[in-house]
């Protein structure tokens, strides 16, 4: 049976049973020598975390049980092959748009990628052509990039090479991808999508099917995020409409950028992550669904936020739910108020919270719903407004106005952010999380922009940043296109 078929954990155990002397590293020595404070609780766990040794395989040339663990992962994802990652999502993304394209190709990116997406377009030296997803009106969230959007601009960068899509967004929604990836296959663009919160979609319905079924050529996904498994530890899947050449350079990028003692903890999390997901009967999954169901039964009595129920025109996870204040406390501050009563949710933005919830039992303790429930009793309600209309949205498509190379050579200067209008930005600007940077380098910074930004930092965002948010980056030229 495939869920309890876990070579590398079994290998890892099997190793344990000799009560091995260690004369290798870590210097842990199996967990004999360890700080007090922690030596206890990390005692079960330690003896996991090994080496290259010998039965216990490597990672970069892995012949034995890494390479089985890998390929179990490989027939349950139906991939034609799966790497695992130590490095999360990060590292899948930065290997995978490194592998797949030459210095110098435009490549399609939408617009709200993930940081690691634009580090890796960096790190590649490519030009990004930015595709400005569709936006929910009720919520503001963007959505993916629509068929029009990339039509259009195939017919203004005919020569792109590739496109790079999030699926689905961190709030687990998502416009239905597959005919953006048709249309991008039938010009012959190589799709790679950052699936960074779907590594469970596998499971089947309810769940939205992953783009590793749809067309793509190249599907990362954290399982951290929604598998039972460690954190920082992914997976790199491979379609079989791969060739061997990409295949190559994917595999050779993934040994620049990850750990050359990469963790058997991680590893071996990820093996357990997949066997676990494959335990899961229908039943199983009908159990864990409706613990959501109640949860949100539950929260629904609190008239200080609503609980978002999507459009029927997108794909949405059901393990993941958005509430929305609808008094003028903040998504924030409703954050804040969540995570007193001991409730840590993942997420929050100006008007929304983030629950996600697990592949297990989901229940919220019923004297912290109490709590909750009074500490916002008394603020008003207000009338809703769409977050975003229709006619906000422009058809973007941009190009950025210096590439990142050319950045690096150009002079910079620091100056206020609040008079940055009309500069082009020479750092990134990134609310973490999500971690989507809201400002580019290379980027002209725009007055809407700024609105945004100060939208943000008023309803309490945090950016990652050194110092405060007072100042930023810019190229310092005269006329930057001159
Ligand atoms: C869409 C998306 N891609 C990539 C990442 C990076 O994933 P990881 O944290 O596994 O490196 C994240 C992290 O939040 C993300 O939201």
């Amino acid at each position: 049976l495939e869920s309890n078929n876990l070579p590398l954990v079994d290998a890892i155990k099997q190793h344990q049973r000799n009560k091995p002397m260690s004369l290798h590293v870590p210097g842990h020595k199996n967990g004999k020598v360890f700080h007090h404070k922690l030596y206890k609780d990390f005692q079960s766990v330690l003896p996991y975390d090994v080496t290259e040794l010998s039965g216990l395989d490597d990672l970069h040339a892995p012949t034995g049980a890494i390479l089985e663990a890998q390929k179990a992962a490989a027939r349950f994802y139906q991939a034609k092959e799966t790497f695992f990652l130590v490095g999360g999502s990060t590292v899948g993304n930065l290997a995978m748009i490194y592998g797949m394209f030459n210095r110098g190709d435009q490549v399609f990116v939408q617009r709200n990628s993930h940081k690691s997406i634009f580090h890796a377009l960096q790190i590649a030296g490519l030009t990004a052509i930015l595709l400005t997803p569709d936006f929910d009106e009720g919520s503001g969230l963007a959505v993916g990039i629509t068929e029009p959007t990339l039509k259009k601009a195939l017919r203004m960068y005919p020569k792109a090479k590739g496109l790079l899509i999030t699926y689905p967004n961190y709030y687990g929604i998502s416009l239905g991808v597959e005919p953006i990836i048709t249309l991008a296959k039938q010009h012959s663009l190589h799709v790679l999508v950052d699936e960074a919160h779907a590594a469970h979609f596998c499971l089947g319905q309810p769940f939205p099917p992953s783009t590793l079924h749809l067309g793509a050529d190249v599907v990362v996904q954290s399982a951290h995020k929604m598998l039972p498994a460690l954190t920082m530890s992914s997976f790199l899947h491979i379609s079989d409409k791969l060739n061997d050449n990409f295949r190559h350079s994917i595999k050779e990028a993934l040994s620049m950028f990850q750990s050359s003692s990469p963790s058997y903890l991680l590893m071996a999390s990820l093996d357990g992550a997949r066997a676990y997901a494959q335990s899961l009967s229908k039943a199983d999954l009908n159990t864990i669904l409706a613990g959501v169901q109640a949860v949100k039964k539950e929260l629904s009595t609190i008239k200080q936020f609503r609980i978002l129920n999507w459009d029927d025109r997108y794909l949405s996870d059901p393990l993941k739910v958005t509430i929305r204040t609808t008094t003028n406390v903040t998504g924030f501050k409703l954050q804040e108020i969540f995570s007193m009563n001991n409730i840590y949710t993942e997420l929050a933005d100006d008007k929304h919270v983030l629950l996600v919830f697990g592949l297990g039992e989901n229940a919220l303790d019923k004297e912290a719903v109490e709590s909750i429930r009074q500490s916002l009793h008394g603020y008003e309600l207000r009338n809703e407004e769409l977050a975003m209309n229709a006619s906000q949205v422009e058809l973007g498509i941009k190009q950025l106005q210096f590439n990142f190379d050319q950045i690096r050579q150009l002079p910079k200067k620091q100056i206020p952010l609040e008079m940055a209008e009309g500069f082009v930005a020479a750092e990134a600007i990134v609310p973490y999380p999500p971690g989507v940077p809201i400002i580019l380098p290379g980027e002209r910074i725009d007055q809407g922009t700024l609105v945004e930004i100060n939208k943000l930092v008023e309803a309490g965002a945090t950016f990652q940043v050194e110092q405060q948010l007072e100042n930023v980056l810019v190229i310092d030229v005269e006329d930057e296109n001159g």
